[in-house]
């Protein structure tokens, strides 16, 4: 065989092996309907209490955390309150001021969380607290200086702060909860069990901050939530004659996971007299953080090609768990594309200049260093001979590619984000089922608030959750009633909100 002939053959052995892996990336209409009704399923359950010998770590249901909110801002909540966000990369303190006309004003400081908190497994929850801690004092020290210098400052009135959290935790009561596990990337294992609003207090009590106290504790879903009921039912809105309710709260970024208000008699796994004090004081309602990156951990009907399974038990640092996350969030669609790459590689179909995995470049062999932001431009690149592709793929792993390989790697890339916005669809389709949300109103219309990089950044991923909304059990019809809104930063906002009702 002449070397171009070799060449073709192998470029049409890449094709097909593709062509393959895209395959099975396919989400259809069945499948969409089949996990809707597992969905509503596994909600179900979770709204229960365990069964005998069944634990967190074993049950069928999705977690369904009791968030103790009992209800939806207006947009009237005035106040100034103190916010603390840990998330999936950033820890943020901000000072919100609620105006009471839906609109709000915030002052923030934003850092990274160093990656020696996320990657050593040998550091301690005071450590991280710590960390937190010393990052409150420096944003208190930028904006509000004057507890530092009045003499007997300590003593005045302690400032109210709500702390979102958006780890899965076992909440009690509004301000105190542990934490049940860790998920995207953090391995701190002396955390887990704990209460993490006494972590912190304490913390931020030894650091000179007794001044703060945190009165709620949050998820970023159910701020997102918060925030976007803040903030919609605005004068511009109602002019435009449009009715619609916020029902859900969801992060699609480094996580995944959503909120929506239960019916309070629903939720058994309450102690009966929690839940029959709640229903006494008028109550009807709570919102529920679903935590459903946990969606069917045993598999029973989430795609799962090799690349899934590797990722979940060799490189995640929960394995077993949140398979539905690690299949949809921003954290696993960089990864995804990254083992395609070295499989690939390694059944000799592409990147052949290199002959063995140990002389690929090291950040190809690094997990987790591809983004989801590469993918985002290889999605959208119509550049010729994908140039855009190319250059993405030099500057983020050092990798040169051939013409053939990146319409290859365009076409994985698509598959995707393509089956993550189809798994996005499941969860939205089953709350609006289960809460019956579509057909609550005559033309009643309904806003999902949602935050994180993917919804907000990735190019096409909010139509390509429409195009399965419609696909899904809710049809055309419903799909066409549904508003995705970016509620941007609503995890602040929102733990404002619960700190002012705490
Ligand atoms: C992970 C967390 C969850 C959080 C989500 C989005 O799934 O377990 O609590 O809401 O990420 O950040």
């Amino acid at each position: 065989m002449s070397f171009d002939d070799l060449h073709k053959a192998t470029a049409r052995a890449l094709t097909s092996a593709v062509d393959e892996i895209c395959e099975e990336f396919k989400i259809d209409g069945d499948d969409l309907k089949t996990l809707t009704e597992y969905f509503i399923e596994s909600m179900e359950q979770g709204l229960k209490p365990l069964e005998d010998g069944e634990s967190e770590e074993t049950s069928k249901g999705l977690p369904m955390i009791p968030s103790f909110v009992t209800g939806k801002p207006n947009g009237t909540e005035k106040g100034t309150l103190l916010a603390a966000d840990l998330g999936g990369t950033n820890f943020r303190v901000c000072s919100v001021n609620l105006k009471g006309d839906h609109t709000f004003s915030m002052e923030q400081t934003k850092s990274r969380i160093p990656d020696e908190l996320l990657e050593d497994d040998s550091v301690t929850s005071s450590e991280l607290f710590g960390y937190l801690a010393r990052r409150t004092v420096l944003f208190m020290k930028k904006f509000h200086p004057e507890f530092f210098k009045e003499p007997g400052a300590e003593s005045q009135k302690p400032l109210k702060m709500g702390f979102t959290f958006s780890y899965p935790i076992d909440q009690k009561s509004l301000a105190s909860g542990s934490l049940i596990r860790w998920t995207k990337g953090f391995k701190i294992k002396d955390t887990i069990g704990k209460d993490v609003v006494k972590l912190y207090q304490e913390e931020l009590n030894s650091h000179g901050l007794g001044m703060i106290n945190v009165v709620a504790l949050t998820n970023d879903t159910v701020g997102t939530f918060l925030s976007h009921c803040y903030s919609s039912g605005t004068a511009d809105s109602l002019s435009s004659g449009e009715i619609s309710e916020p029902v859900i709260g969801c992060i699609f970024g480094t996580g995944t996971n959503g909120c929506y208000m239960e019916k309070i008699e629903n939720i058994t796994k309450l102690p009966q007299e929690a839940r029959e004090g709640l229903l006494n004081e008028g109550k009807t309602h709570m919102v529920i953080n679903t935590e459903w990156g946990s969606f069917d951990n045993e598999l029973k009907y989430l795609p799962t090609s090799k690349y899934d399974v590797d990722i979940d038990q060799k490189l995640s640092s929960n394995p077993g768990f949140h398979l539905f996350e690690k299949r949809v969030s921003g954290m696993f669609l960089g990864e995804l594309l990254r083992n395609m790459l070295v499989d690939l590689h390694e059944r000799g179909l592409m990147l052949n200049q290199y002959r063995t995995y140990n002389q690929l470049p090291h950040r190809l062999r690094t997990p987790f260093e591809l983004s989801s932001e590469v993918l985002s431009h290889i999605e959208i690149d119509d550049s010729t001979g994908l140039r855009e592709t190319e250059l993405s793929l030099l500057q983020s792993l050092r990798l040169p590619t051939t013409p053939t390989e990146r319409i290859e790697i365009q076409k994985m890339v698509r598959a995707i984000s393509r089956r993550s916005a189809y798994l996005a669809a499941v969860p939205i389709a089953a709350i609006l089922i289960k809460t019956n949300a579509l057909n609550k109103r005559y033309h009643g219309e309904v806003e999902i608030g949602c935050d994180g990089s993917v919804v907000e950044y990735y190019p096409g991923f909010r139509s390509m959750v429409r195009h399965a909304l419609s696909l899904s059990p809710i049809g055309s019809d419903g799909e066409r009633k549904v508003h995705l809104r970016i509620a941007k930063d609503g995890s602040g906002a929102g733990a404002a909100l619960c700190a002012l009702v705490a």
